[in-house]
């Protein structure tokens, strides 16, 4: 059997062009190291908040200095994103009101500012000391961070972060170097520049990738938002109908371990269950009493007329809410419509909404009827599992009750 190396130990006897810059020895492995490792952690971690602080601590790590702030080019701004600094970290209950007076801070993108000139010339400026910035230089120091937080700024390496085209996607800023050795706060090195700069770039592709998924995943809710707008009674009930009942087929997704990309999906394909009352007559759909039989088989069409509109999408979003909507009538028990599919026959997405619907519908004032009590209708669908409902998903609604009306207190 072969066997695979997967560790190589460093020959630390060459003469590297460099060697004489930085005197500790393995340095430059241990800085490499928190690059690579940065660069997992990168393509692993979901949460883009938490990934920007972990990005700012390793920044702080491989530079040997006190802080690390990350901010993102947003229109003609520079947006605070993110922020770690050593001193102020340990001054308790520091850190929280730190990030809460950064949240909305702004840097216009203009050369008085030592951050807004990196952003716009997309040059790094490696500053000795801040308050004994060269006259000559467009920008200023801003020294209203450092008094309202009592900390003394002394170098400072701003760096752009390039994407691969070279385009600046925000501004790293590394504060106070602590020499090595000596542990006096001293300038950035040529060498920590290197670094760092790989380290930013980095950051840009990311937060460019970032932004380009917010983007794509924003259009997509627009999309649907705006398609169920335009097939729907647009009053602010039925809107708030359809919120709630994609929030809670999301949460079922989640409690089935569905994963919460899935979870995502199901809540906008929920939103379009009803999309085939487009074309049911508004003397039946708005009808105030009981419908007659007739009128009832009209209203039923609603089920395979969004399916049948939706169905031949390109989008697997769009298809998803097809299958939503031509099953969201069926009933566990067989008794449903329009098929009279049975138990597991029934699409999940289709028992999901099902249910989220019909306790949405329950609680919610109709043209027809006048809204239930939350009593009456959580002991009224308790009572469906195993003929109306899937008795697995009743089992979950019951056992986490707290959470779905949670949901409706956000969505009222
Ligand atoms: P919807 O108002 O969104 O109701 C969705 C589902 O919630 C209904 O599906 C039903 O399963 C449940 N539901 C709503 N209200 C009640 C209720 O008072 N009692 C009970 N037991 N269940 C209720 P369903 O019955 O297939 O109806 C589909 C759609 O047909 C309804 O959507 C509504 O737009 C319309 N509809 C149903 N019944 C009437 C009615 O008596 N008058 C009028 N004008 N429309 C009706
Ligand atoms: C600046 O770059 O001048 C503003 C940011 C800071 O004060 O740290
Ligand atoms: C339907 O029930 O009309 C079709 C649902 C599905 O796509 O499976
Ligand atoms: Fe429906």
């Amino acid at each position: 059997m072969q066997e695979f190396i997967f560790e190589l130990k460093p020959d630390r006897s060459s003469e590297l062009p460099w060697a004489g810059v930085v005197n500790a020895s393995s340095l430059d492995a241990q800085r490499l190291k928190l690059l690579v490792d940065a660069s997992l952690a990168l393509s692993e971690v979901r949460d883009f908040e938490q990934l920007l602080n972990l990005i700012a601590k390793t920044g702080v790590e491989m530079a040997n200095c006190e802080g690390c702030s990350i901010y993102g080019v947003e229109g003609e701004n520079l947006r605070f994103l993110a922020s770690t600094n050593l001193v102020l970290d340990q001054r308790a209950g520091h850190r929280a009101r730190l990030v809460d007076g950064l949240r909305d801070f702004l840097i216009p993108i203009t050369s008085n500012s030592i951050a807004g000139f990196v952003a716009k010339s997309g040059r790094a400026m490696n500053i000795p000391n801040v308050y004994e910035l060269d006259p000559s230089l467009p920008f200023a120091f801003n020294a209203s961070l450092d008094q309202r937080h009592q900390y003394r700024s002394q170098s400072m390496l701003t760096l752009p972060m390039c994407d691969t085209r070279g385009y600046v996607l925000g501004v790293m800023q590394f504060i106070n170097h602590h020499n090595r050795e000596t542990s006096a706060i001293a300038a950035f090195s040529e060498l920590d520049t290197m670094y760092l700069t790989a380290l930013a770039n980095q950051v840009g592709v990311l937060l460019r990738n970032a932004r380009m998924n917010d983007q794509l995943r924003e259009s997509r809710v627009e999309a649907v938002k705006k398609f169920v707008i335009a097939s729907e009674f647009t009053d602010k009930d039925t809107g708030l109908h359809i919120e709630r009942m994609g929030r809670y087929s999301a949460l079922f997704c989640e409690l089935l371990g569905l994963g919460s990309a899935y979870a995502e999906d199901v809540r906008l394909a929920a939103m379009l269950h009803d999309v085939g009352k487009i074309t049911t007559p508004d003397a039946i759909l708005k009808k105030p009493g009981s419908l007659t039989a007739p009128e009832m088989q009209v209203m039923r069409q609603h089920a395979l007329n969004g399916y049948d509109i939706l169905r031949d999408s390109q989008s697997p979003l769009l298809q998803l809410g097809a299958t939503v909507a031509g099953s969201h009538h069926e009933k566990w028990d067989g008794s449903g419509y329009p098929h009279g599919l049975a138990g597991e026959a029934v699409p999940i997405v289709g028992r999901i909404v099902a249910l989220a619907d019909v306790y949405d519908a329950l609680s919610s004032k109709r043209c027809y009827k006048e809204p239930w009590s939350m009593d009456d209708v959580i002991s009224h669908v308790s009572q469906l599992g195993g003929t109306q409902f899937d008795p697995t998903l009743i089992t979950l609604f019951m056992d986490n009750l707290p959470r779905f009306t949670e949901v409706r207190h956000d969505f009222h």
